[in-house]
């Protein structure tokens, strides 16, 4: 059995901090995280610690800041190279840029290259989970789920399924979208660390049957997820409601075919009306708030204000690569300035909430990852002070946690990470002695 013990501050939530204040986290200063066999064993002060767990191995990260591996709740990763195309909104970027980038994940081999080449960039910005879409071509998943295996990494994936108003060398159909799912299911979900989710690209590009077959999925296999578009951008709204008149409105596409609950992840969810925030609260469905990618493509602003107040469950996500950083900490720089274009505000402490337990809490995966909870799997970032003189200009001018952590989010980047641990192995160092 071997026992490592992670000497450094350490931060992590029990709940939201909007809620439950000074309650609803831990803070040590000098802190201690005890790992054995991949899983958190104790989370205390270090002197306590030290001498509880004498036989530890000691990793001394003293001076920098301990925090879970965040999470990332939406993210293409076969958008690596999407990222940055300049001009257009959503329907013009998906059909100028992004189906044709998408097209190449035919091929396993660069699949397999830019899954890999993914996971890396995650890591380095200190994320350890994220839910991800494929591309239509299951060979993508499969890819992906290898290259994630081989890490060991808990992440959440699942084939595009899409048959229409996309390129031909794009598309499937209702039967081969379900049958390609099923066998991706049966083979990835559950196995190790890796999950499955059923993934319709949006309503646009799904036809009434392929809706259908998305919820028998769903029906048939519980436990797998839920992850689409809705209401992201004006234009493709109006174009969902002219391809499903019936419908009362965009999230009622998805709701008549059986895709919300409790697993169901929506990205974007700018455009709501109030009788879709209903009915996500009743649900249990959640948004995923993308800022970068909303100020990116000029889809707009979320009001995250009325989430809160509506009692809507969302997570923050970066939405590569209509977002523009892997970093989660750019993520959560960018939504403090969404929430600031309306008057709202986000704290720090409620910022690093939604990007470690909170995320976790909507993916129902915070009885494994997002704090250091007894027992749970032990993936961690670490956090640099110093990440440049910049950084260490502005942390020396900060007193309190809040300002230090502040500063982090708005100066930090992957530059800020020291290290990042995937169940309690280093998954990348800056440091040359790890
Ligand atoms: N809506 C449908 N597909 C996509 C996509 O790939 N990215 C974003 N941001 N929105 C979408
Ligand atoms: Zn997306």
């Amino acid at each position: 059995m071997l026992k490592h013990l992670y000497r450094s501050s350490i931060l992590h939530f029990l709940s939201d901090p909007d809620i439950n204040g000074h309650d609803a986290y831990e803070f040590f200063e000098d802190g201690a995280l005890i790992v054995v066999d991949g899983k958190v064993v104790d989370c205390g002060a270090a002197n306590a610690l030290m001498t509880a767990h004498q036989d530890a191995e000691i990793i001394d990260y003293q001076g920098k800041l301990i925090i879970p591996g965040m999470i990332d709740t939406h993210i293409h990763f076969p958008q690596c190279e999407v990222i940055a195309s300049y001009g257009e909104q959503l329907l013009d970027w998906l059909n100028n840029f992004t189906f044709p980038a998408e097209r190449q994940f035919e091929d396993k081999d660069y699949a397999s290259h830019i899954a890999n080449f993914f996971l890396d960039e995650l890591l380095k910005c200190g994320t350890t989970t994220a839910m991800v879409f494929g591309t239509v071509h299951k060979q993508s998943v499969d890819a992906f789920f290898e290259a994630s295996q081989k890490r060991n990494t808990r992440m959440i994936c699942g084939k595009v399924m899409m048959d229409r108003n996309a390129p031909e060398f794009l598309v499937d159909t209702p039967e081969c979208a379900y049958t390609d799912s099923k066998e991706l299911i049966e083979r990835w979900h559950e196995k190790g660390r890796q999950l499955y989710a059923v993934t319709p690209r949006f309503a646009i590009t799904s036809t009434n049957e392929q809706l259908d077959k998305a919820g028998q999925l769903l029906k048939q296999y519980p436990s797998v997820y839920l992850q689409t578009h809705i209401s992201e951008n004006k234009d493709e709204v109006a174009f969902v409601q002219s391809l499903f008149p019936a419908a009362q409105d965009y999230l009622d596409v998805y709701d008549h075919f059986g895709l919300l609950g409790r697993r169901s992840v929506f990205a974007h969810g700018i455009h709501l009306q109030p009788r879709e925030h209903k009915r996500l609260r009743e649900t249990g469905a959640s948004v995923s708030f993308c800022p970068t990618s909303n100020l990116f493509l000029g889809s707009g602003l979320l009001d995250v204000a009325t989430l809160e107040k509506e009692q809507v469950a969302y997570s923050i996500a970066t939405d590569v690569g209509g977002g523009t950083s892997f970093s989660m900490l750019q993520t959560l720089n960018e939504a403090y300035k969404v929430c600031q274009l309306q008057g709202q505000k986000l704290s720090p402490l409620k910022s690093l909430y939604l990007a470690t337990l909170g995320n976790a809490k909507t993916l129902e995966l915070d009885d494994k990852i997002g704090s250091f909870k007894r027992g749970n799997e032990a993936d961690f970032a670490v956090l640099d002070f110093n990440s440049t003189p910049l950084m260490t200009l502005k942390q020396s001018r900060c007193k309190t946690l809040d300002e230090k952590l502040f500063a982090m989010i708005i100066l930090g980047d992957d530059r800020a990470i020291a290290a990042t641990y995937v169940a309690g192995k280093c998954a990348h160092s800056k440091l040359t002695s790890i």
